[in-house]
């Protein structure tokens, strides 16, 4: 019996040329060492924020998480050890809780937990993973307050100027519970803060509010009423 081959659109092809470049892809596509990788994360200030890991350890026996880019005992904000079944935690008094998966607790987070987080898991058998990923705290957006030069004014006579206080990045204006249209009377400041009205027209009447928000989160001012009086 002679040796099988295989047909393809350039000709024949020995079967263990074919085995060989099947087991070689195998081979390549095979994870060569052991992997950790972090998941980045944002989050409001005052949440409690999960730092999750995966990875491939057979047998982790303790999971050690770092404030920054570097393994060192004085950035060790927490870790959790894990020997025949029994979990032990620390330091006490840490900033951070591990899970019994591995990923990191933070609660109640400030903008100043921003930054990089370093975990390392050390194997049975002197095995070391390492890896890092980053937490991007924003501020609790509150609520703005809303001011208008004058709330009665007169048709095609008076304008008015709307200012939003707020300390958020971005404002968008609203009209009645829904986004503003701006037309040829309207100005908005370089900083959109201050929306002015001039002349004010009778459609310019109702309720306006103000909405301040970062990435993360956004508060809506109260209404401010304004009455047009006209002919
Ligand atoms: C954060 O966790 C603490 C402790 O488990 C809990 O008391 C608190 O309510 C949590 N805060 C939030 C915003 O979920
Ligand atoms: C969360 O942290 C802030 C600022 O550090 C503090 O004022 C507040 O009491 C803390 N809240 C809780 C539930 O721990
Ligand atoms: C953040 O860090 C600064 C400077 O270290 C400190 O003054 C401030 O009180 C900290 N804020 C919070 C909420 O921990
Ligand atoms: C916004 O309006 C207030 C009150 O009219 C004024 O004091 C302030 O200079 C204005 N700001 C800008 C950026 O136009
Ligand atoms: C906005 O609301 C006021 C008060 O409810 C109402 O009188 C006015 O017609 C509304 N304007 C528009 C354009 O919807």
């Amino acid at each position: 019996m002679g040796s099988p081959s295989v047909s393809t659109h350039r000709g024949h092809v020995h079967w263990q040329g074919l085995l060989l470049v099947v087991s070689l892809l195998n081979f390549w596509s095979q994870p060569t060492t052991a992997q950790v990788t972090v998941e980045s994360i944002e989050a409001v200030e005052g949440t409690n924020v999960t730092l999750h890991i995966h990875h491939n350890a057979q047998n982790a026996a303790s999971f050690m998480w770092y404030r920054g880019e570097t393994a060192g005992f004085h950035n060790n904000i927490a870790y959790l050890s894990v020997s025949s079944g029994r979990h032990v935690r620390g330091p006490p008094n840490g900033q951070g809780i591990v899970e019994d998966d591995g990923s990191l607790l933070l609660q109640n987070v400030t903008m100043n937990d921003s930054g990089i987080y370093t975990i390392l898991i050390l194997q049975e058998g002197c095995q070391q993973m390492i890896s890092c990923g980053w937490l991007d705290v924003y501020p609790l957006v509150s609520m703005p307050t809303l001011l208008a030069s004058n709330t009665r004014v007169t048709e095609n006579k008076d304008a008015v100027v709307l200012t939003c206080h707020t300390s958020a990045d971005f404002i968008q204006w609203l009209f009645n519970g829904t986004n503003l249209r701006y037309t040829n009377r309207m100005k908005l400041s370089l900083d959109r803060r201050n929306l002015t009205i001039d002349p004010v027209q009778r459609w310019d009447a109702g309720n306006y509010q103000c909405k301040a928000s970062n990435r993360m989160n956004s508060a809506e001012s109260a209404y401010v009423g304004l009455d047009v009086i006209f002919e």
